[in-house]
């Protein structure tokens, strides 16, 4: 038999336990991506960042941030174009990625697996590898066919988690809205926090 004993070291698997991989597309809601690389930092999580270049537009467009700023929170960064990165790859271990804010466009790559991009391909390589993929997919209204892709997505194992405010917890700011948000995505990606408030009950019971 050729080849040697296999040893997994808890090196390997500390580090696919907390390696996540963040994709910011162009839809709007850039600030929810750069709170979940914000967290991720906070929490100790090793993020891999991949911004579309219409991401690049909206954070410049939607916030008061720089796209380099953006870039400083995550632990690596990789250009759009660079589909030879580790993460292209289902050799190179992670716990799953998330893609906030997800646009229609690049949720339509995903679904197909004609990806044409970085942030695309290392979604695809999540699906194949059966690794949790999240995609916070914005666009309203949705027409049958992007409602006929997120079925598809969602049949292949992708969560599809629109950025959906909880009015329950009575946001009065949108720093609020977006805490909730990422709480929320950290939590479905099986990352405890205290970001997001936990639904207790009616107050008074039912
Ligand atoms: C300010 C701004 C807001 C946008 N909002 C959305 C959106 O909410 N959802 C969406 O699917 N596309 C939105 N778009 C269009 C996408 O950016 C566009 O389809 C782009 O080609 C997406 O490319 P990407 O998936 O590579 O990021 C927006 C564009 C701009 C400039």
């Amino acid at each position: 038999m050729p080849g040697g004993e296999i040893i997994l070291t808890d090196k390997k698997k500390a580090a696919e336990n907390q390696r996540l991989v963040v994709g910011i597309s162009g839809a709007s809601g850039a600030a929810l991506g750069i709170r979940l690389l914000q967290a991720c930092k906070t929490l100790g999580i090793e993020t891999h960042l991949v911004i579309s270049k219409a991401g690049e537009i909206t954070i410049a467009q939607e916030t008061e941030m720089s796209v380099s700023a953006v870039k400083a929170l995550a632990s690596h960064t990789h250009k759009s174009a660079d589909i030879g990165a580790a993460i292209a790859s289902g050799s190179y271990p992670t716990m799953g990625m998330v893609v906030v804010p997800c646009s229609i466009r690049s949720m339509s790559e995903i679904a197909t697996g004609v990806t044409s991009s970085l942030l695309t391909r290392a979604a695809d390589v999540c699906l194949k590898e059966r690794r949790k993929l999240i995609l916070a997919v914005r666009e309203t209204p949705f027409h049958t066919g992007h409602l006929r892709s997120l079925t598809q997505l969602s049949e292949m194992g992708a969560i599809i988690a629109p950025p959906v405010p909880a009015f329950y917890t009575k946001p009065e700011t949108t720093s609020e809205i977006v805490d909730q948000f990422t709480g929320h995505l950290l939590r479905l990606m099986g990352i405890e926090n205290d970001i997001a408030r936990e639904w207790t009950g009616l107050k008074g019971g039912a």
